[in-house]
């Protein structure tokens, strides 16, 4: 039954992002669910839940979406094409509803299921993948690699973060080198101290490249 579902699921999440250029693709879904079902193996959790939850994590995103309420009503549409109980369809919502990091602004995710979802999507913007994620969304979003003149944020809000002026590089300061500290799971930590590492190395090779340095 609960393959049945999965699989039911899949099809349609495959067929909403098919077409996404901004990282958001349905390869980015697969990888996400696959990194959350190595990090159930060793930290437990629901795995239906779980896979359920990875699979439909980026459907309402209201970045990917004309608003909020077109992007959930997607969701719903899923939801009324599969036999879930009420129980684990809300489970799943709340993790969808606060995995997210806005810019520092996200949610809270309080259960083991949520927190792995939420590792695996964390780690799936680190690392090569997540370099090469950062400026194919940057490019879509019309934002420039770089620009020394443009300063680093600290602290914004969600509509700051979304719609403020910032480039691609720094992107990586305003975001990226602050997640490895929002890890959840002891596996998740693993997989992100190499995913940060990497890119600490590209950023310090980029600058040396920009500078004109050998
Ligand atoms: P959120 O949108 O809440 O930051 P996501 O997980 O949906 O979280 O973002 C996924 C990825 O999209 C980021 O890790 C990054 O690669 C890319 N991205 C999001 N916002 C930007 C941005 N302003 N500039 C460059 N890349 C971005
Ligand atoms: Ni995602």
């Amino acid at each position: 039954m609960k393959k049945v579902i999965i699989e039911k699921v899949e099809q349609q999440v495959r067929e909403l992002l098919q077409h996404d250029a901004s990282g958001h693709d349905w390869y980015h879904i697969d990888r996400v669910r696959k990194l959350a079902m190595q990090i159930q193996c060793e930290e437990g959790g629901d795995a239906f839940i779980i896979e359920m939850a990875a699979l439909l994590h980026d459907v309402p995103d209201e970045k990917l979406n004309e608003s909020e309420a077109v992007g959930m009503a997607k969701l719903e549409r899923i939801f009324d094409s599969v036999d879930i109980q009420d129980e684990a369809k809300e489970h799943i919502l709340s993790i969808i509803k606060n995995m997210s990091y806005k810019g520092g602004n996200g949610g809270v995710v309080t259960t083991i299921e949520g927190k792995v979802v939420q590792d695996a999507d964390r780690l799936d913007a680190l690392g090569a993948i997540g370099i090469a994620r950062t400026f194919a969304f940057g490019g879509k979003k019309g934002d420039l690699m770089y620009d020394p003149e443009i300063p680093i944020r600290d602290k914004m809000s969600v509509e700051e973060y979304r719609n403020g002026k910032s480039t691609s590089l720094n992107h990586f300061y305003e975001k990226l080198f602050k997640l490895q500290d929002t890890i959840n799971t002891n596996a998740g930590r693993r997989i992100a101290k190499e995913r940060h590492m990497f890119m600490e190395q590209f950023v310090h090779q980029f600058m040396k490249e920009w500078n004109g340095n050998e």
